[in-house]
């Protein structure tokens, strides 16, 4: 088996990665060309999110053709050298796999519009209330009614995201049927990891107002969830047990989690959860603007790392995605102490227990994108929101600040290869803007500099691997009430870590509660970390990681 303990992932969003063809979208051709700057970095698996045949209401998490790949990102020839070259270097490619819905544009939706009993059984599709209102009043996660009305039938389809992601009705045993077939076909290809979208969101329950919230309670962690998870691992594992598989788990509970990821429950290989990325967030209200809460942060991670691990649950840690902000502009500092905090958010989250994944452009440090006009906006989510909080009374100012916080556009600006034009990422016009600071922030200039984040990350990947507490060890918090550190110990066999992060600008001093003469330090953001005396001063972002074999 797999040991995916011991792996990280790389996660590439393929339209703003690399592009070979000067068309403005990056494309996989683009990747293939960048691989021996991933085998540098030294992660296990790309995760490529998708490129398959989709209109890209949702840059592509709106599939209208499983089987292929959409021209813009090149051809399946592409894929197919990509997978191979990839396998040369020693590294696996993950799909992302989105079946929770499909793109309206999908053969089964247009075949379902035009009345095919059969494929209207592939979706939802549901009368109004008496009153002629909607069938329930869930809110979709993109903003407005989760219902759309068809006039022919009068009736409506459920679409938990955009209008145009109609969500597919797992119940049926057709659908779950297909989806084990597309499985397959890729799996047939070589891939060997897969993400599964939203997948906690697929087993619907009853349909029925939700007097007390926005409606996800009546479908995520779905009554049939772990039956249909079951299902696919069994499908997935009869092609190919080395494949690993993730699941995105949308607001989902711990219980859920010891199950979706549970060693031997033979349903997912891993789980993200979003908790610890919503300590910036009102309740669940994502448009907001306040301070992160650090305290609430720490706690999160905590109770997930501990409580996961008494399960023999597995996590997978991240900070970064394509719908999140970049880390170092949220938790981080993007100017004095952009380098130093950097590489402490990096420590942090890659010595916890479970497999790391870093987003693309995280390694160099990447910031947020910084855009101050509508224009410059391209995601479905920000463009419905920016008009939503102004419909509730929000000045335009105020939207645009919210946006630039929030906004999932932060992460999807072009990877920063070079101080060259574009960044180094098109000869084109890119479809996204480029982050002006790719003048300093940019591969190139971080290859040449040994002491660059992206030197940390290598390192912090070669520290997974050569030492077996980073993979396999226990986690018990440290300075739980501590207002600025996050510190943990990690614990296997004779091994033992001491992981301490200042996650302030400001100075603050730390008492590890025995003398630290005895350890060595694995990793640092500063010079060595005074180690004679059992307190330390911690200087801005400091972050360093101790370790010892009795
Ligand atoms: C997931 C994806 C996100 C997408 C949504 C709907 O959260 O990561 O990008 O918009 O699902 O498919």
């Amino acid at each position: 088996m797999t040991d995916f303990k011991k792996c990280v992932v790389y996660q590439i969003y393929p339209k703003s990665f690399s592009d070979s063809n000067g068309d403005g979208f990056g494309d996989l051709k683009g990747v293939t060309e960048k691989l021996d700057y991933i085998k540098t970095l030294g992660v296990d698996y790309i995760w490529l999110t998708p490129f398959y045949v989709s209109p890209q209401n949702d840059n592509g998490y709106d599939v209208e053709d499983y089987y292929r790949v959409d021209p813009r990102y090149g051809t399946m020839q592409d894929f197919e050298v990509l997978l191979e070259e990839a396998a040369k270097k020693g590294i696996r490619i993950m799909l992302d796999m989105v079946f929770n819905h499909t793109s309206s544009h999908h053969e089964w939706f247009q075949k379902a519009l035009a009345g095919e009993e059969k494929y209207k059984n592939f979706y939802f599709f549901r009368k109004g209330k008496e009153d002629g209102t909607v069938p329930t009043n869930w809110e979709s996660k993109f903003g407005g009614s989760v219902w759309e009305y068809v006039d022919a039938f009068d009736e409506y389809y459920l679409h938990l995201f955009d209008v145009s992601q109609p969500d597919l009705n797992w119940d049926n045993p057709q659908v779950r049927e297909e989806i084990c077939k597309i499985l397959k076909f890729w799996i047939k290809k070589g891939v060997k990891g897969f993400r599964f979208d939203v997948v906690n969101l697929i087993s619907k329950g009853s349909f029925e107002d939700d007097t007390k919230g926005d409606g996800r309670r009546f479908y995520t962690d779905g009554p049939n969830i772990h039956t249909y998870l079951q299902e696919i691992s069994r499908a997935i594992a009869d092609e190919d047990a080395e494949i690993i598989t993730v699941g995105e788990m949308s607001s989902t509970s711990l219980e859920n989690c010891y199950k979706y990821a549970g060693e031997d429950c033979k349903e997912l290989s891993m789980v993200f959860s979003f908790h610890h990325l919503k300590v910036d967030f009102m309740d669940n209200e994502k448009w907001v603007m306040i301070p992160y809460d650090f305290d609430k942060l720490k706690r999160i991670l905590f109770e997930w790392q501990t409580k996961m691990a008494a399960h023999h649950a597995w996590n997978a840690v991240f900070w970064c995605n394509h719908d999140q902000p970049r880390i170092v502009s949220r938790f981080g500092d993007e100017g004095e102490y952009w380098k130093e905090s950097a590489k402490m958010l990096a420590t942090a989250i890659h010595c916890l227990r479970g497999t790391p994944y870093i987003y693309q452009g995280e390694e160099l440090g990447m910031t947020n994108a910084g855009f101050t006009d509508i224009s410059q906006y391209r995601d479905v989510e920000s463009l419905n929101h920016f008009r939503i909080l102004q419909d509730k009374g929000m000045s335009r100012e105020q939207a645009y600040e919210i946006l630039r916080i929030h906004s999932r556009d932060n992460s999807r600006t072009p990877m920063q290869w070079s101080d060259e034009k574009n960044a180094g990422f098109t000869a084109g016009n890119p479809w996204i803007e480029i982050n002006p600071n790719y003048r300093y922030i940019n591969a190139q200039t971080e290859i040449k500099d040994e002491d660059s984040i992206f030197y940390h990350y290598q390192k912090l990947i070669q520290l997974r691997k050569e030492y077996d507490v980073v993979a396999y060890g226990d986690i018990e918090p440290m300075a739980l009430d501590h207002p600025s550190v996050f510190a943990y110990k990690r614990r296997w066999k004779n091994e033992e870590l001491t992981v301490v992060n200042n996650f302030y600008k400001k100075e603050t001093v730390l008492n590890i509660g025995e003398p630290i003469n005895d350890y060595r330090c694995l990793i640092s953001n500063y010079d060595r970390p005074d180690m004679k005396k059992d307190q330390v001063t911690l200087r801005p972002f400091e972050s360093f990681v101790l370790y010892r074999k009795n």
